[in-house]
């Protein structure tokens, strides 16, 4: 894999830049902007190695074509502000406005293209439909520098095709997040906690049947986990629940044991009659949760135990919140989590916050990014490094 030096002089050249900008949005205000941040200074230090910098990126999971509220114009004017320069924003990808804008762009200059996913050639099956698309991408530029982290699972144009068609290097940012991934799956200081949050179990089975051999304690919070409470006997009421993977959660649960990893799973939850803020809910054992009701957050005992079960750890890696921590009532058990891996960073252990959900849960709830070791810009990207996986992104850079 190379990385951006050993591209040469990159003044005058046309560098195609993807980031990964899919930051959450309310109507066109950004309301979490870490992606964009993270993204900066691998697009201010080529802008001031004199290369003419064309940025590319997604939002959403548009359909292929384009639609007003994938726009990436709201990032556009945001990414300017950070940069503290101009960036000229085209009105498609690789059409008319995105060739005007890069033969217009000076040595410096920074382009931001429309939303990648406005066009189908973008996460097409067909290796031949990305193939055409990524070249019709590759066209506007010279080199190709890949520094979306959070995409480098997807083998889609811009990420995996693009990179056999243009001298290709890697971005700072992930270089930076593989290198903190790097230390969590080679010899990690002990004990090693991962906490898992999140809604569904399904999502992470691989990575929790890979951390059964790593991990030495798993602590699972979030709607995920009604499905192990239910494959120990509890009944959950009408909390989350995947009833077809309650047999493989099982599995899990012995093998841990078998293992002497430790799963550490709620003592108690808060219930709620319906998933609002202004539901009547209460505190309740996870052996008494009632029938009508549906568990939205971990309970305060459990944030207790969560907290001690961290607190003597060297390394944690969490992914995925623990309640419904957008609405007040059911924030606590995040912010009680938050807090503890807080505290193990105090006392010098390693704390990764892993995703983008993640990532802008801690900062809603008034946390600052100095506060962990490392908040990643990848969930799904992290969990698939994790789970032992090849990632497209990243395979793809060590062929060029
Ligand atoms: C993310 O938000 O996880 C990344 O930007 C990837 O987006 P995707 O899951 O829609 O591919
Ligand atoms: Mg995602």
């Amino acid at each position: 894999m190379k990385s951006i030096a050993e591209l040469g002089d990159l003044r005058g050249k046309r560098v195609l830049v993807r980031s990964d900008l899919n930051v959450p949005l309310d109507g066109s205000t950004i309301t979490d902007d870490g992606r964009i941040r993270a993204s900066v200074p691998t697009i201010t230090a080529l802008a001031e190695a004199g290369a003419r910098v064309i940025v590319c990126a997604h939002l959403g999971r548009p359909k292929g074509a384009p639609e007003e509220k994938y726009s990436l114009a709201p990032v556009a004017a945001r990414l300017g502000e950070l940069l503290g320069a101009d960036v000229t924003f085209a009105t498609d990808t690789v059409g008319e406005s995105a060739r005007a804008a890069v033969d217009a762009a000076q040595d410096g200059d920074v382009v931001l293209l429309e939303n990648l996913r406005f066009n189908a050639g973008e996460t097409a099956k067909s290796a031949d439909e990305r193939a055409e698309f990524a070249g019709r991408l590759a066209g506007l530029a010279d080199v190709f520098v890949s520094d979306g982290f959070g995409v480098v699972h997807r083998e889609q144009a811009s990420v995996f095709d693009v990179a056999r068609l243009l001298p290709s290097a890697v971005g700072g940012l992930v270089e930076t997040e593989v290198g903190v991934l790097r230390r969590l799956t080679t010899d990690p200081e002990r004990p090693y906690a991962v906490v898992l949050g999140g809604a569904k179990v399904s999502d992470k089975l691989a990575v929790i049947d890979n951390l059964i051999q790593t991990a030495d304690r798993l602590l699972i919070g979030g709607g995920m986990v009604f499905t192990f409470l239910k494959a120990q006997g509890h009944e959950v009421g009408r909390s989350l629940l995947e009833q077809d993977q309650v047999e493989a959660v099982s599995g899990y649960l012995t093998q841990a044991q078998e293992r002497g990893v430790e799963i550490v799973l709620p003592v108690d939850v808060v219930a709620a009659t319906e998933f609002s803020a202004d539901a009547d809910h209460e505190v309740v054992g996870v052996d008494a949760i009632p029938a009508d009701r549906l568990g939205l957050d971990i309970g305060p005992r459990s944030a207790e135990l969560f907290a001690e079960k961290l607190a003597d750890c060297r390394t944690v890696f969490w992914n995925g919140p623990m309640g419904a921590f957008e609405m007040a009532p059911y924030a606590a058990g995040t912010q009680a989590l938050a807090a503890a891996l807080v505290d193990v960073t105090s006392s010098g252990g390693l704390t990764v916050v892993g995703g983008g959900d993640s990532a802008a849960a801690v900062r809603q709830l008034g946390f600052t990014d100095d506060q962990f070791g490392h908040i990643s810009t990848g969930g799904g990207a992290s969990l698939e490094y994790l789970e032992g996986k090849d990632l497209p992104g990243l395979t793809v850079l060590d062929e060029s």
